[in-house]
């Protein structure tokens, strides 16, 4: 019999549902994993192996073959660790067949069972509800999966134990709140220049207008220093922009202990920055400067000295 889990494959911050079928098998013992796994992927199979022992489920000697459908679609990341245990749990028995229906699963297990933070959690719940399923996630990214909505089921797990008690109904697990970081007064205000007040008025032109700013000046006259400060007089982000930048910064693993922040992104990139660290792509796409600048402040500091732009 096959057991089914679903999980999720980024593609920038789209997610793709992905299948992982779970077959155990008489025949030689093996682990073998396929659907175009990259190498973080593949390596699933000892960290798997390894935590489930820890958790005192030791896996059966027979063929085990994970198949991550669509076949045809790369699969990056470590986040396919947990659905793959769970999966081989179901499968042998330690937990219910049908637990796992319905809900979209994603983490990264340590040797010890303990599940880790992944990145893109946000967009992989806000993707689950849509298809109308839950989420099992890493219990620190909870609170970020939990603004995808209010009614989507979340089980935020710190370990496979916790997780199997939960399904056993020892131990139910709580679904996590939303978090937020409330803007905090920005460390460099606009308020410690003196004079300038042409300048400090472009600022504000700018900031309230969301308009570019390009400045020319002689050495020391103040320009790196105004536009540093900048984000002090940003307004914070409105909930729809929150959601949207907070995607990106999911995508991107930027988000800290699953809270979401309202400040506006402040990002200013060294001018030896690469095209892909700046724009995005790459082998391993991730977003790039220009896209974690979203809604908020791109300082390229020494424009002339950046490859490419000039
Ligand atoms: N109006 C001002 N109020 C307070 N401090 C100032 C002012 N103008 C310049 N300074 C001081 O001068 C320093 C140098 O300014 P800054 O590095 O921003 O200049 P710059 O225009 O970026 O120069 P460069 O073209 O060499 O990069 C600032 O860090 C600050 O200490
Ligand atoms: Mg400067």
């Amino acid at each position: 019999m096959v057991q089914r889990v679903s999980t999720v494959a980024f593609e920038g911050i789209e997610v793709r549902p992905v299948d992982v079928q779970v077959q155990i098998a008489p025949g030689m013992p093996a682990f073998t994993i396929v659907g175009l796994p990259d190498k973080a992927v593949s390596e699933a199979r000892e960290r798997v192996r390894s935590a489930m022992i820890a958790s005192g489920l030791a896996l059966p000697a027979r063929r085990i073959t994970i198949n991550l459908a669509p076949a045809d679609l790369p699969k990056e990341g470590s986040h396919y660790d947990l659905p793959i245990a769970l999966g081989l749990m179901a499968a042998i028995g330690a937990i219910p067949h049908d637990a796992v229906a319905g809900l979209t699963v994603l983490g990264e297990l340590g040797l010890d069972g303990s599940i880790a933070p992944v990145a893109g959690v946000l967009p992989a719940a806000i993707g689950a509800n849509a298809r109308g399923e839950g989420l099992i996630c890493p219990a620190a990214c909870g609170p970020e999966a939990a603004w995808a909505s209010p009614e989507i089921e979340i089980i935020a797990a710190a370990s496979l134990i916790q997780l199997a008690n939960h399904f056993k109904g020892t131990q139910v697990l709580s679904r996590p709140q939303p978090k937020i970081l409330e803007a905090a007064g920005a460390a460099l205000d606009l308020g410690d220049i003196k004079g300038q007040e042409s300048a400090k008025r472009a600022l504000e032109v700018a900031a309230a207008g969301g308009h570019n700013l390009l400045m020319v000046g002689p050495p020391g006259a103040g320009k790196s220093m105004l536009a540093a400060r900048l984000p002090s007089i940003l307004p914070p982000l409105a909930p729809a922009e929150l959601l949207e930048v907070s995607m990106i910064a999911s995508v991107a693993g930027e988000i800290e202990g699953g809270a979401l922040t309202n400040r506006r992104p402040f990002r200013a990139p060294h001018h030896s920055a690469s095209m892909p660290a700046l724009v995005g792509g790459g082998l391993h796409a991730r977003p790039g400067e220009v896209s974690l600048a979203h809604h908020g402040v791109l300082f390229l500091d020494e424009l002339p000295e950046f490859s490419g732009i000039m």
